[in-house]
């Protein structure tokens, strides 16, 4: 899977095959979901489901390239993307390439994504020019928390919906081989999807999008605060915790390890 392949998915306006993503932050997670995604996005929403930090702000360059090389280790189908963490690419076009081509060489991934619409287009053209293929993501942009004053769905008002609209645009026009479109309304994502030559990608975006992605540790139900737009396609967390205590009930009356799990003499 390549970054060309995926934008040709949508050929007119119409996509034939709906784009697959997930995120994934660790090699094993990656070799169970690989062959079955078109993408894995190494998300900054690893500082919160991996490191329990209160947003994306915190999360670093190092954290995005340590747990972009493990994805890439255990991927060979889909194509593994980045997320840019704040603070990482906003400054300049410049700044943003030394930082992409860090992420591109030690981690080996095949794109990279950032977050931010009209004022970012210019960043994307210069990297995108320079050999790092860019998805965009508008609409609800999490590292935006601090000006946006929440996570709550954007493009409620005609001013904002046009202007997230614009946004998709912009960063396609700019050369985004694909944008991700979170928690907007679907009048909304119905009108980006069908405007914005480039493959939409929604998360909390409706059925209208070319694709889908959604958090892998919020679909499994292993992460417990989770926006209406997640579906819950298993609840690995109380299978952990069954887990767990049955393994805590078995040591504490010695019952594990048994005869199976003890190495002893052939024959004894
Ligand atoms: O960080 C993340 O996981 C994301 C996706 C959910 C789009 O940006
Ligand atoms: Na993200």
């Amino acid at each position: 899977m390549t970054a060309p392949s995926l934008r040709a998915r949508k050929v007119d306006g119409k996509t034939q095959q709906p784009i697959v993503a997930l995120t994934a932050y660790t090699m094993r997670m990656a070799q169970l979901l690989d062959e079955h995604c078109d993408l894995l996005l190494v998300g900054d929403s690893l500082g919160q489901v991996i490191y329990g930090l209160p947003s994306t702000i915190p999360v670093t360059l190092d954290m995005m390239i340590n747990h972009g090389a493990a994805v890439v280790r255990g991927s060979w189908h889909a194509l593994v993307a980045v997320d840019m963490p704040f603070g990482s690419y906003e400054g300049s076009s410049e700044q943003a390439f030394a930082s992409c081509s860090r992420v591109m060489k030690e981690t080996g991934c095949a794109a990279v994504k950032l977050e931010g619409g009209e004022a970012m287009a210019p960043t994307v053209r210069f990297l995108t020019e320079r050999g790092i293929p860019v998805i965009g993501h508008v609409g609800l942009t999490p590292q935006a928390v601090n000006t946006l004053g929440g996570y709550g769905a954007r493009g409620r008002g005609d001013a904002e919906a046009r202007k997230i609209l614009n946004d998709a645009s912009a960063i396609a026009e700019a050369g985004a081989f694909c944008i991700v479109v979170e928690g907007v309304m679907e009048e909304l994502a119905t009108k980006v999807a069908r405007e914005v030559a480039a493959p939409i990608i929604g998360i909390g975006a409706s059925a209208q999008c070319d694709g889908q992605i959604l958090v892998t540790d919020d679909m499994l139900g292993v992460f417990e605060r989770t926006p209406r737009f997640v579906k819950r396609y298993d609840n690995l967390a109380e299978q952990i915790s069954n887990a767990a205590k049955t393994y805590a009930d078995e040591v504490r009356s010695r019952t594990f390890p048994s005869a199976d799990e003890t190495y002893r003499p052939k024959g004894a």
